[in-house]
């Protein structure tokens, strides 16, 4: 288990700023990898917050400063639905950004969850892996130069959540997760793949969050019951985009640096 890193918490003034933080976070680094000479590899997230960050991209005062061509965008996490359904993530991503940026679909890998069984999506997105961060073997651990991430108001992130089998898929790269909550299951990448990412951006807003951010950045460790504390464990930068809802029970003192965007 590596050694606890400080998250970098920055508290903006709306949900419009996190996304505006987050747009901003990914052009850069979509542009760095670029002049590095390597294709930048991004895990979308899911949920509702993502799609101001995908409207940001897509407008003009976005679209026009991202190195399109160079990026392959991968899911965090995706829901056991085709990918026309209104709650797939692979749909919102395509509808508010896929379908308005010059992206070929070559350069987007979609979780499979049609005419397979949920551990086949997951082995079959495990190889996609393997295959697309050059991995010899089974062995190889993928490491996204950027990963988002939502939190929801229990704590998970991707579809790690509570008390579920995800939170202990540690020697796999994607695991099927079946979720009592929702009688389903939900694919998702697991902890080591989550905590393996280069720069990890979570984007949280609204007083729903508030509890359970307060726990996930100051409380006691304790994954089962928060899952995002996993990334605690990140080996790269953890940076929490929050607006000023969400971490209005932030207190002082425990891990990580609050910080006031304003
Ligand atoms: C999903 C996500 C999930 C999401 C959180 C926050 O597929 O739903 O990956 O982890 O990020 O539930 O969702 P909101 O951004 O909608 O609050």
């Amino acid at each position: 288990m590596s050694q606890v890193s400080t998250p970098d918490v920055r508290v903006l003034n709306s949900s419009d700023e996190v996304a505006r933080a987050a747009a901003d976070i990914f052009t850069d680094l979509a542009n760095q990898a670029l002049k590095a000479g390597h294709p930048f590899t991004v895990a979308l997230s899911g949920g509702s917050t993502p799609k101001l960050l995908y409207r940001l991209l897509s407008s003009g005062e976005y679209k026009n400063r991202v190195p399109w061509g160079s990026i392959k965008f991968f899911f965090g996490d995706e829901r056991w639905v085709p990918h026309t359904h209104p709650d797939s993530n692979y749909k919102l991503a395509k509808d508010e950004l896929f379908d308005k940026v010059p992206v070929d679909p070559a350069q987007i890998f979609p979780i499979p969850t049609e005419h397979i069984s949920p551990e086949d999506a997951a082995d079959q997105y495990s190889k996609t892996l393997v295959r697309e961060f050059n991995l010899m073997g089974e062995k190889g651990m993928p490491r996204f130069d950027l990963i988002f991430l939502g939190m929801g108001d229990d704590g998970h992130t991707a579809s790690c959540f509570p008390h579920t089998g995800a939170l202990h898929a540690n020697e796999t790269l994607v695991d099927a997760n079946f979720v009592p909550k929702f009688g389903t299951y939900r694919i998702t990448l697991t902890p080591p793949v989550l905590q393996a990412g280069r720069e990890v951006v979570f984007m949280v807003a609204g007083d729903s969050k508030a509890p359970a951010l307060q726990e996930v950045l100051k409380g006691a460790y304790n994954p089962e019951m928060y899952p995002s504390q996993l990334l605690r464990h990140g080996q790269g930068h953890v940076i929490w985009l929050v607006d000023t809802a969400a971490a209005s029970q932030l207190k002082d003192g425990g891990t990580g640096q609050v910080r006031t965007e304003h």
